[in-house]
């Protein structure tokens, strides 16, 4: 038997299913190794604030098909954690917290913002495991993360009930599905479920061509159309907006004035804020170009609730149970990365500041195009 190791856990960022798959698999692996393991309660959070749950065979014993996270989750940083009105660096606080636990590695499950946040906490001194968990399936550097299939099999079975009312009413049904700013859930959801528009951020559209191919199947006799688009799809003309707002960042990041740097920041935010009505205004236009009623479905937050499918429990398992074996190897500042059917660490700086995007020339692209898919492009 291994020495006993003092582990602590958290995670972060929005809730997946599978979570608490992964935390009982971790959790169960290192209590047969007789370790001890504390869980800090909503991320980064309860770490500052000195919140955990300790874990044992009772408080892991049936979690692992439900969904969120016995641990609960939040998107607090490290390094800007909001304060009674102020956002201060508590960095130094989570270290003495880390300290005073004796822990050997804290492991935080999160996406691509708690890597990065991880990764700070591991220049700041900790030993850091993460596991990749996010529906957008963006995190660089590993296959899949969890949470992804169960979400992806969510929005397919929106999709598949959306025919049946649009094809009754002959309406054009705009399905809005989540994803960030990538696109993998809407096309493989788009793909699975038969939608005759799929519409991703990494493939600016052209509305004019969404309404041809609309009308086009119109005049062939299919009076209904489905448009499954991802939350962060843009027109041709907002994404080239939205390029001129971020090299205005990159430019004013450059500058010593803290002023340019924030307003930047903030044109750049509100720009990204109000994505969320360009499905709205989509399926205004779509009405207004081709004279067909459209309807708005905005899967939001369903996408993430409930319990994971079997694909994410064996996923999540299999990566909760790869970080006891890396924390027996003392192998830490690394996130677990699921590699085919088996698991690679891979050294965390490697994974910050990436963002795992739909390759223009990917095979679910060109199947949909096979199939004569809109991609609106
Ligand atoms: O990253 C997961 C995700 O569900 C995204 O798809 C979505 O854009 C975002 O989180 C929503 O965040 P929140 O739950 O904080 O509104």
């Amino acid at each position: 038997m291994s020495e006993t190791k003092y582990v602590g856990v958290l995670t972060s960022g929005g809730d997946t299913p599978g979570l608490n798959a992964a935390l009982r698999g971790m959790g169960k692996a290192a209590l047969q190794n007789k370790w001890q393991v504390i869980g800090f309660y909503d991320g980064f959070r309860g770490l500052m604030q000195n919140r955990f749950l300790r874990f044992d065979e009772k408080n892991l014993s049936g979690i692992l098909t439900m969904g969120g996270t016995i641990l609960g989750t939040s998107r607090d940083k490290p390094n800007k954690m909001p304060i009674g009105g102020k956002t201060l660096d508590m960095t130094a606080v989570m270290v003495d917290n880390y300290k005073n636990h004796h822990l050997d590695v804290l492991v935080c499950l999160g996406g691509g913002g708690t890597q990065k946040n991880a990764h700070m906490l591991q220049k700041a001194g900790l030993n850091i495991i993460t596991l990749p968990k996010t529906i957008d399936n963006d995190i660089a550097l590993t296959d899949v993360s969890f949470g992804f299939d169960t979400a992806l099999g969510i929005a397919t079975e929106a999709i598949d009930r959306l025919h049946s009312t649009a094809h009754s009413h002959h309406r054009i049904i705009v399905v809005e599905v989540m994803g960030h700013n990538t696109g993998w859930l809407a096309l493989g959801a788009g793909l699975a479920g038969g939608a005759d528009v799929i519409l991703i951020p990494e493939l600016p559209y052209h509305i004019e061509n969404i309404a041809q191919a609309i009308l086009q199947r119109s005049r062939g006799g299919k009076r209904f159309s489905i448009v499954c688009v991802s939350e962060g799809a843009l027109s041709d003309t907002d994404y080239k907006q939205y390029l001129k707002l971020q090299a205005d960042l990159e430019k004013a990041k450059e500058s010593t004035k803290k002023e340019q740097k924030e307003k930047a920041r903030n044109i750049l935010a509100a720009f990204e804020e109000q994505r969320g009505q360009s499905t709205l205004n989509l399926s205004k236009r779509l009405e207004e170009i081709t004279g067909l009623e459209a309807r708005v479905t905005i899967l939001g937050h369903l996408q993430r609730g409930g319990t994971p499918s079997a694909a994410d429990r064996l996923l999540a398992t299999r990566l909760g149970t790869a970080a006891v074996r890396l924390i027996e190897a003392e192998q830490y500042g690394v996130m677990v990365a699921a590699r085919g059917e088996t698991y690679e660490p891979v050294p965390l700086e490697t994974v910050v500041g990436k963002r795992r995007i739909v390759p223009p020339d990917h095979a679910w692209i060109r199947s949909a195009r096979a199939v004569g898919t809109c991609l609106g492009d």
